[in-house]
């Protein structure tokens, strides 16, 4: 084990690995200290229902199911996502039920309805969870802000979460390629002394990488803040800007695409993603280097009060309050697809378009 980083300090501590993550301590698992055969174990009597077959229900059911679980999926009938989920393999009656009948045959019930979509659907699922179930999130999101959504779980049920840390099409993805994304993990309620195992082998049954331990309010407001913030609220606004600014200075679209996003995807992000920052700029020319460490304290100040404010907006609810409204408004889909069409066909990801194409991998087809 301490072969994986020399600078990484390993105890063993019963399920938990404590790893020193930059002088913090911090207790994690790995599938060493709980194999794919200690979960098989510990839900090797329960029935895994996947409610949702959206974005995570795929990603994390299918990857129950090529891991040996008993899961099935409850998704509303006569829609997109039922068919996906017969062309995926699921068989109505068998492995593929209503939400209703689902909810009924589950002991976990994986909760994976859209945020919004878990507070229409909660008076319906409320009377199915009964005595020694486990009612799993993958978001804090309805717990935590339960005086928006009236997600009140009955004392009698587990209370568990397991958050990957990426879309579910990566959970897919990776577990497929024997990689993993990592997930946080965490209890709210344990009302049969067993929830923390059950949460933590649900958690290797999506196929996570490492689990970290968290609660619902930490990770809803993290996850909030992230998503709005670097991953990809800011990642958007920034990218955008620096292209209107090279535009409006007479630079051609490839050229301020090409600087502003196909060389960080292409190139640095992935240089990033192996070794860290300091080895990315490491391996940038020496004027990249300069320029770089100098301007990054020049930006982290410009938008400090930026994230002040996300981060407050967050943990006031008026963010969750904006989520429900929008996704629940019957024009939420075609709304959407009008504010990602205006996106797709502005003149920056049309170009993006253009690059693409010129890949030299797409150069055949
Ligand atoms: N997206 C991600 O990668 C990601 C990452 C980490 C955590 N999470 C969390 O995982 C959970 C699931 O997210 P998701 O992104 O997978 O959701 P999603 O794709 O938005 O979920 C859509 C699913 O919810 C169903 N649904 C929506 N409204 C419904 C309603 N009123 N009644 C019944 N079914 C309804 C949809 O069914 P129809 O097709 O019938 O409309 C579909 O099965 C959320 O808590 C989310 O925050 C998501």
């Amino acid at each position: 084990m301490a072969g994986r980083s020399t600078q990484i300090c390993i105890i063993f501590y019963f399920t938990t690995m404590k790893i020193d993550f930059g002088g913090v301590t911090e207790d994690v698992v790995t599938r060493d200290e709980f194999p794919l055969s200690r979960a098989q174990e510990a839900l090797k009597d329960e029935t895994i229902a996947v409610l949702g077959y959206g974005v995570q229900g795929p990603g994390q059911s299918l990857n129950m199911r090529d891991q040996g679980f008993r899961v099935i999926v409850g998704q509303r009938k006569g829609t997109d996502s039922w068919d996906k989920a017969v062309n995926d393999g699921w068989k109505p009656g068998e492995t593929l039920f209503e939400l209703d009948e689902a909810a009924a045959r589950g002991t976990i019930i994986q909760y994976l309805l859209s945020d919004a979509g878990q507070k229409q659907y909660w008076p319906a699922l409320k009377p199915h969870l009964t005595k020694g179930k486990a009612l799993c999130f993958s978001h804090g999101f309805s717990i935590v802000y339960k005086d928006q959504t009236r997600v009140v779980p009955p004392a009698c049920v587990d209370v568990i979460l397991v958050a990957p840390k990426g879309s579910g099409t990566s959970v897919r993805r990776n577990f497929l390629k024997g990689s993993g994304i990592n997930a946080s993990f965490a209890v709210f309620q344990d009302a049969t002394g067993h929830a923390r195992d059950r949460a933590i082998a649900c958690g290797i049954a999506v196929g996570s990488g490492f689990l970290f331990p968290t609660t619902f309010e930490n990770e809803v407001w993290s996850d909030l803040t992230g998503e709005r913030g670097v991953l990809m609220g800011a990642l958007a606004g920034i990218m955008e800007a620096q292209y209107n600014l090279l535009r409006a200075k007479g630079h051609s679209p490839s050229e301020a695409f090409n600087e502003t996003v196909e060389e960080a995807t292409q190139s640095l992000i992935p240089l990033i993603a192996e070794k860290g920052m300091d080895w990315m700029y490491a391996n940038c020319s020496t004027t990249a280097q300069r320029g770089a460490l100098d301007w990054r304290h020049k930006f982290r100040k410009a938008v400090e009060p930026v994230f002040e404010e996300l981060y407050k907006r967050v943990k006031e609810g008026k963010e969750t309050e904006i989520v429900l409204k929008a996704n629940s408004d019957p024009h939420y889909r075609e709304n959407l697809k009008k504010e990602l069409d205006e996106m797709k066909n502005s003149e920056m990801w049309q170009a993006g378009a253009a690059v693409r194409g010129l890949r030299p991998e797409n150069w055949k087809k």
